[in-house]
């Protein structure tokens, strides 16, 4: 069975020991490769959004839920980051910066699609956006080394993907719209 409380400390510990992401992706692997378990222990993910579980000057870890379909901005997090994915799928593209910003500063350089059941470490430089392609709720355990709260992160506008600082309450509303368009698609059955 998963329990939380376990979950966090072994977390801490993993970092304490190697503050890389190397000791702490074997936890949150170990966790999401029973994925009924993680659902077992947090609640079967019913609402989109993002819970704290633990988080520190050097640690942070995090319930992600993506709501259906939603789609997140390219974004960074100037800090290393597991994801371990235990309900759903969600697709990442990975971004790179372009040395010439003629007309966008970014440029897609990868894909990958996450399954419910692995985890991926991101590296510390990494830009990403995310989107949860299924018609369901995705749940993901998200794990960073630093203080996720305090770290000065940015974001790429759709359009232009020209950068701009990271936009929580911008995010917390992309949230709450795709929980009421969630909301209107059951409505219609
Ligand atoms: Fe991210």
């Amino acid at each position: 069975m998963f329990q939380l409380d376990r979950f966090i400390e072994d977390c801490k510990a993993a970092h304490a020991e190697d503050s890389s992401h190397k000791a702490v992706h074997e936890v949150i692997s170990r966790a999401v490769s029973e994925p009924g378990q993680v659902i077992g222990g947090l609640g079967e993910p019913t609402k989109g959004g993002v819970q704290k579980l633990y988080h520190s000057d050097t640690l942070t870890i995090l319930n992600v839920i993506w709501a259906p379909r939603m789609t997140l901005l390219p974004h960074n997090h100037n800090m290393w980051a597991v994801i371990g994915v235990y309900s759903g799928r969600e697709d990442n593209i990975f971004w790179r910066r372009l040395e010439d910003e003629t007309e966008a500063q970014i440029e897609a350089a990868g894909a990958k699609s996450m399954a419910a059941g692995k985890a991926t470490p991101l590296g510390k430089d990494i830009i990403h956006s995310v989107t949860n392609p299924t018609d369901l709720f995705t749940g993901a355990l998200h794990v960073y080394g630093g203080d996720f709260y305090d770290a000065h992160r940015s974001e790429w506008e759709p359009e232009t993907l020209t950068e701009r600082p990271f936009d929580y309450d911008g995010n917390t509303q992309r949230f709450q719209d795709a929980n009421a368009a969630a909301r209107m698609a059951r409505e219609r059955g």
